[in-house]
């Protein structure tokens, strides 16, 4: 990991600045209204918000640029209408949805997570979405499904990325399909109240919170029940790097760097990375008397 080094007058006055308040203020969110009888899955990250400047960019899409800060920029003008998302595989009921089905059929909640990326940055997005359970159980799994695999759009004309051929495209992810049914996870479709930009994966990513950045897959059209365990693009291009699982987890280190601790993009120290995410009370129970260090 590259490393910036500032003057140390200049950390000096920027920490001055931060502790004035001189600081940029995260975008106040606007609301979206949680529907009632829905508990509070998390605690309330509301004050550790990242900027709405930061998270649009400073962005991993590799179909646009390995350069996080020209992401943006590259995804502009990416079509995101009409969009359609295929869902099938070991299912009972296939279905194909159009981005304006999925608004109109599953109502919209805000989850407020934290983003641990494995490059050991991290930030707090408050996304707008809606459970996958939720889609999933509308085209009802069969019993032989035991994986979920998910696809981003092949088009390389619109993404320039995907001419390149060092990685098996077009970008594909997986779960257990417990784990894509915990309440957690979701479909999503805008962050602080606007709909979502193509750099942040539109018109519809993955979002699951406790597993590094690379499982939160972006731009989907196809969502698959599968039986067997399903192989990433990452798993693809790194195995002894990149596993299936993908599970925050300080203890276990990249093999080329420690993900003990991480850069929340807007501060200045590292802090302490912490296991699932900070979300272990709601998901360690999913890989009980697994070995971690081996399914990484
Ligand atoms: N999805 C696709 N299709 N392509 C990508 O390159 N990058 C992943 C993930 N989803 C990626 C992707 C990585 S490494 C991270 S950390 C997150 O998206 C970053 O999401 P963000 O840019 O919205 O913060």
């Amino acid at each position: 990991m590259k490393r910036i080094h500032l003057p140390v007058v200049l950390v000096l006055v920027l920490a001055l600045l931060a502790a004035c308040g001189g600081a940029a203020p995260a975008t106040p969110s606007a609301k979206v209204a949680t529907p009632a009888g829905t508990p509070e899955p998390t605690p309330d990250l509301r004050q550790e918000l990242t900027t709405f400047e930061n998270i649009t960019n400073y962005n991993n899409f590799y179909e646009f640029s390995t350069d996080k800060q020209a992401v943006a920029g590259l995804a502009g003008n990416f079509r995101t209408n009409p969009w359609t998302l295929q869902v099938g595989g070991l299912v009972n009921k296939p279905m194909t949805f159009g981005i304006e089905d999925l608004l109109r059929q599953f109502t919209q909640e805000e989850r407020i997570y934290r983003l641990r990326c494995v490059e050991a940055w991290s930030m707090v997005i408050p996304w707008q979405g809606f459970s996958l359970r939720k889609l999933l159980e509308a085209v009802e799994p069969t019993a032989a499904a035991q994986y979920v695999r998910f696809e981003t759009l092949l088009d390389p004309t619109q993404m320039p990325g995907q001419k390149a051929g060092w990685y098996t495209w077009p970008y594909a992810e997986g779960l257990r399909l417990d784990e894509a049914m915990h309440d957690l996870t979701i479909l999503a479709t805008g962050l602080y109240g606007k709909t979502l930009l193509p750099q942040n994966g539109a018109p519809l990513r993955v979002v699951v919170p406790w597993k590094y950045g690379f499982k939160s897959i972006k731009s989907i059209v196809k969502i698959d029940l599968v039986a067997e365990q399903p192989t990433s693009l990452w798993m693809a291009a790194g195995p002894n790097e990149y596993g299936f699982y993908a599970n925050v987890n300080p203890s276990v280190n990249h093999p080329r760097w420690s993900q003990a601790s991480e850069r929340r993009i807007g501060e200045l120290s590292r802090r302490k990375t912490l296991p699932f995410n900070g979300y272990a009370e709601q998901v360690a129970s999913l890989y009980a008397g697994m070995d971690l260090r081996r399914f990484y």
